[in-house]
């Protein structure tokens, strides 16, 4: 088996060792020696440390190189939409098997990817594009092929849990928290695509995918960063027995019509820390899975890192060469459900609002009405004195389930009261508080 790999970064020079490392047990395991055929990479000359390689390999010729007779399967471990997608299509027309850890170029269009490969009659595989070392998609992908999946809620990005995690555990605020995770580099120069929530986004996207037969893209997930979260709201939080996640949620529902539809969002949320995910700290990943027959599993682990992803990605490339050896190609792409994906205004959620309010009769009254007009039943209301000494009252109001446009109108006539100073906290409660 030649492999041609494009890029080695983090992932890519991870690929390299351990294929070097252990290259006498994946070529029992494939039933072929496995050997690189090729390198692609940005700049030749960089220093690389002490990869264990022919520097000979190296070229800034990604075309030319999965273009080679020679290669049977394309790693691309180079990240972004283009040039990667061209690649990708390229290879996978010319019938070569592609292993990828994409997330963004999956979820941008990953249906250009699944189409080509049907035409060339290669392997796409993708298990590290999402939460890393752990296995997430060929579960989703095969084992659970028989049953039928209901949600998917997950931590799966490392950066903002950490983040996250470290504002729970110290009570540090969100930027103290990211400039620890950048000082121990958790967090990248620009941690924008974490931190706002666009790389959770398009893992949720990829993983909505798979669980529910349907495509769905990064432009149907809804999505919210963590940069608002506070100090305030992570004690908050922490008073009623809970923490703050950022969550990767895939849901199935069916309307009163029969009407089954999907409804895909990341956003931060309050869970209860008696759910299984707030215990997963530091930067580990874990994925929640519930369906019909099998009941609720979870996935834990490394959801990055050089070697955790390089592991799935050898995982995949082994999978591949093994179907390439056999002459078969794995199952295509399922999307024969072609659900509707559900705007966020109608998925069904609850709120955690903190509002500073004029402490004088009549408060509550005015406050409760403003939710009974948008049908949303309060589940719990507490209130103490606001700081500053004014004379003002601090409302806690936990929400039961209302449609997610339902309770965005409440926070918004509440804003336009005169008795409300401000509404200081929004956040969505999940598992079951
Ligand atoms: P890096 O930035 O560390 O490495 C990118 C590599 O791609 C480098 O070797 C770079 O070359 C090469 N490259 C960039 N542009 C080009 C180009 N135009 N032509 C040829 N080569 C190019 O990225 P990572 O290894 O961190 O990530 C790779 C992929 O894996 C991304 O899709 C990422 O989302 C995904 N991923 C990463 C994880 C992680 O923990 N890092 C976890 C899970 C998925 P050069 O070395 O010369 O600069
Ligand atoms: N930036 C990502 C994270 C890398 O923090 O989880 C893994 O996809």
């Amino acid at each position: 088996m030649r492999l041609a790999l494009l890029g080695c970064g983090t992932v890519g020079a991870e690929v390299v060792r351990l294929l070097h490392e252990q290259s006498a047990d994946l070529a029992a395991r494939i039933g072929a020696p496995l050997e690189i055929a090729g390198i692609a990479v940005r700049r030749i000359g960089r220093d690389r440390g002490e990869l264990p390689v022919d520097p000979a390999l190296f070229t800034t010729d990604a075309l030319g190189l999965i273009k080679r007779d020679d290669v049977d399967v394309v790693v691309e471990v180079v990240g972004g939409i283009e040039p990667a997608r061209s690649w990708l299509v390229e290879a996978l027309r010319a019938g070569k098997s592609v292993v990828t850890a994409n997330k963004a170029l999956l979820a941008e269009d990953g249906g250009a990817l699944h189409d080509a490969a049907v035409e060339g009659g290669g392997d796409l595989y993708y298990e590290a594009s999402v939460a890393g070392a752990i296995p997430l998609l060929r579960p989703l992908r095969e084992s659970l092929h028989g049953d039928r999946i209901t949600q998917v809620t997950g931590i799966v990005n490392g950066t903002t849990n950490f983040i996250l995690s470290a504002m729970h555990t110290t009570g540090a605020g969100f930027a103290e928290a990211l400039e620890e995770a950048t000082a121990l580099g958790y967090a990248e120069a620009d941690p924008t695509a974490d931190v706002e929530g666009f790389d959770a986004a398009a893992k949720a996207a990829i993983l909505a995918s798979l669980a529910f037969h349907t495509r769905v893209g990064a432009a149907d997930v809804h999505r919210e960063g963590i940069t608002e979260v506070t100090a305030a709201d992570v004690a908050s939080a922490k008073a009623m027995g809970c923490t703050i996640k950022l969550l990767c949620i895939a849901a199935r529902s069916t309307d009163a019509q029969g009407q089954e539809s999907v409804n895909v969002r990341v956003h931060p949320a309050l869970i209860p820390l008696t759910h299984p995910l707030a215990s997963v700290g530091d930067a580990f990943n874990a994925v929640f899975v519930e369906a019909d027959a099998a009941g609720q599993l979870m996935f834990y682990g490394r959801g990055a890192g050089g070697a955790p992803t390089a592991s799935a990605v050898l995982g995949d490339v082994v999978a591949v060469s093994r179907n390439r050896l056999a002459g078969v190609r794995s199952a295509s792409e399922s999307s024969y459900a072609a659900l509707p994906v559900r705007p966020m205004g109608e998925a069904l959620t609850r709120y955690h609002i903190s509002l500073d309010v004029a402490d004088r009769p009549g408060v509550l009254e005015a406050v409760a009405g403003v939710f009974a007009r948008h049908e949303v039943s309060l589940a719990t209301v507490r209130q103490g004195p606001a700081g500053g000494g004014n004379g003002d009252a601090v409302l806690v109001i936990v929400t039961h389930v209302a449609p997610d446009a339902a309770l965005a109108a409440t926070v918004d006539e509440l804003r336009g009261l005169e008795i409300v100073r401000s509404v200081t906290s929004v956040l969505r409660v999940e598992g079951g508080f």
